[in-house]
């Protein structure tokens, strides 16, 4: 029993997401808390929405409103479409909370009276015909490092290095297309090098993490330079020092107080919940024994920042590095157990465009597709360590001959056949080789399944969890029960036992799949008779900020309910109605529907 926590990525709130973004972060997130949570670990699983930085900015210039009313719009939008994915946050947030500016605020504090952010002079970009200052994602540029044309000032999305925007090649401004001006303007860096050591340590101790996200990670070691951790922008939060809090333009750069939504998110649930210190179980070293656990999620672009940058702000606090220093007042902060990183979901062979319209975001998906139907998706055929194409005709497939054909063709005939007959869970009799067998069999699949998703494999879990459904099948196809259902009393004995044998497998696979199909996990455990939370869901709130600030929405949820990972006998006896299909079969005539939209 371990305290883990899940720190799923913080999508920008500069517009809605689309199927790319919630197979990197979220659904992988929330297939393991859920499971972890079932095998009885306790989970804490956070995020929020990402409303500081040019990303912002930039879109709300697009639309022509203040970065407040984008972050406002965008935030509701993706927690509806979070919500409506079922993905169990225990707190979704977002950063322009009052308490996320109060724990930014301290850990920069921490960080900087340990010595390790250092005031240096840089050379910050501006615009030669307004004189106004050009944050790092208003510039676009070639790549020094790989040769990409649409480098952005802050990072490069093609080989992933973090630039300034003075190392672009033929840098233009993105508002008039202009080569900026660079000028001389004061900054905070974070001192990396003097955190080299620590860092390196940390890393090399990382065991069972993907090869390519280890890999990768290990590389940035090579090039560690002081990284500025404020910017010439009037949208984000003060930088809390004497000189500096005061001036409207300096404010800490977004990737600086994003990643501390981990931190902060932790501490608001924590005073949501009413014990304001409950989030130290999963970021302070244990006093006895068992150490939390920190899983981190997200896409392959954000890996720098969860493998260098967030460790490095961590290790400062905790007053770990060559300048030494004492631990801030959230104490010692547990770093990183490994980031889980995916890599890119491609879309028709495509890269995801919201300006080229290749794109399809969820919730224009939910409302065409059931949610479980994009989750079976990710999850079987998602980018877990390699590019992965979505196709429609995929999608398609996999829906109709794995999801309806497998296993929703094994729930509908299993339970229609005992309501038939006997209107009820039959007994069962002695069980043959095979009946054991089979029971065995979907018994099993609780260690195999449990097993792949607690190591991030959910490709090989979901794989594992359909083979035992397709063994499943196959018992019910050779034993055949409806050929003894005119038969005398023996027959119907031993056609109620082989319904008993198959229900409660059904019963165990259903709960094995549960993490992946919350939805219609709950749904089938209702056609088996069942009542009550089994697949406990998140909702939303509208609350109060805890410190005075405007009112929100937020994902909670209560998710100590629910079935656990284990084996729950069903009863002879319970009375079974005839099913309705839990999952829909789609007519094949949607892969061109959609790709025409797609052209349109
Ligand atoms: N908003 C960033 C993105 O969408 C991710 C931020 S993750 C965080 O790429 F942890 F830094 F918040
Ligand atoms: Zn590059």
């Amino acid at each position: 029993m371990s305290s883990v926590l899940a720190a799923v990525a913080w999508p920008y709130a500069n517009g809605p997401r689309h199927i790319g973004h919630v197979s990197g972060f979220g659904v992988p997130s929330d297939v393991f808390s859920r499971y972890m949570r079932m095998a009885g670990h306790e989970v804490l699983m956070v995020s929020g929405t990402d409303e500081h930085g040019t990303p912002i900015l930039v879109q709300a210039e697009k639309e022509g409103v203040t970065p407040r009313e984008l972050a406002d719009r965008y935030n509701r939008m993706i927690v509806a479409d979070l919500h409506a994915l079922g993905l169990s946050y225990d707190l979704f947030t977002r950063t322009t909370t009052r308490n996320h500016y109060a724990v930014a605020q301290e850990l920069f504090r921490a960080v900087h009276r340990n010595g390790y952010m250092i005031e240096q002079v840089a050379q910050g970009a501006i615009s030669p015909s307004t004189g106004r200052t050009l944050p790092d994602r208003f510039i676009e540029g070639t790549c020094p490092i790989c040769g990409y044309d649409s480098a952005r000032g802050d990072q490069c999305d093609s080989c992933g290095n973090q630039l300034d925007p003075i190392d672009l090649i033929d840098p233009k401004s993105r508002i008039n297309g202009e080569t900026p001006e660079f000028v001389e303007t004061r900054h905070f860096f974070l001192d990396l090098p003097a955190l080299a050591e620590a860092l390196g340590q940390w890393l090399r101790s990382r065991e069972g993490w993907r090869p390519n996200v280890l890999k990768f990670s290990l590389n940035l070691l090579d090039d560690l330079r002081p990284r500025a951790m404020t910017r010439d922008i009037d949208w984000g939060i003060p930088v809390p020092l004497d000189g500096w809090a005061d001036n409207p333009n300096k404010r800490l750069y977004v990737w600086f107080d994003a990643v501390i939504g981990y931190l902060s998110a932790s501490v608001e649930w924590a005073r949501r919940t009413g014990d304001p210190e409950a989030w130290r179980r999963w970021w302070n070293p244990s006093k006895d024994g068992d150490e939390p656990l920190a899983y981190y999620f997200m896409g392959k672009d954000n890996i720098t920042f969860h493998s260098q940058i967030w460790p490095a702000e961590l290790l400062a606090q905790n007053g770990v590095g060559a300048r030494g220093g004492e631990p801030g007042s959230f104490g010692e902060l547990n770093l990183p157990t490994e980031v889980v990183s995916s890599e890119y979901l491609t879309m028709e062979g495509k890269k995801f465009s919201s300006s080229r319209s290749v794109v399809i975001y969820v919730r224009d998906f939910l409302s065409r597709y059931d949610a479980d139907a994009l989750r079976y998706f990710i999850a079987a055929a998602g980018p877990e360590t390699q590019d992965t194409d979505f196709t429609w005709a995929e999608f398609v497939r996999r829906n109709n001959d794995e999801l309806v054909a497998g296993w929703g063709n094994l729930v509908n005939r299993s339970i229609a056949m005992a309501a038939k007959n006997f209107g009820e869970i039959p007994a069962a009799g002695d069980l043959t080789e095979t009946d054991q067998a089979v029971l065995a069999g979907a018994r099993a699949a609780f260690t195999t399944v449990g097993d792949l998703i607690a190591r991030h494999r959910m490709k090989a879990a979901i794989g594992e969890a359909m083979r035992a459904v397709a063994e499943v099948n196959k018992y019910v196809s050779e034993s055949a029960p409806w050929k003894f259902k005119d038969g005398g009393p023996a027959e119907k004995a031993r056609m109620g036992t082989i319904l008993h044998v198959t229900l409660q497998a059904v019963s165990d696979l259903n709960t094995i799949l549960s993490p992946f199909l919350p939805h219609s996990a709950q749904k089938v455990h209702e056609l088996l008779g069942g009542t009550g939370i089994h697949t406990p869901m998140p909702e939303i709130r509208e609350v109060e900020d805890l410190d005075g600030g405007p009112s929100y929405p937020v994902l909670m949820g209560d998710y100590s309910v629910g079935v656990r990972w284990e084996s729950t006998p069903v009863e002879a006896g319970q009375p079974l109605s005839a099913p309705k299909p839990v999952f829909r079969k789609l007519d094949p005539s949607v892969v061109e529907e959609e790709l025409a939209l797609l052209a349109g």
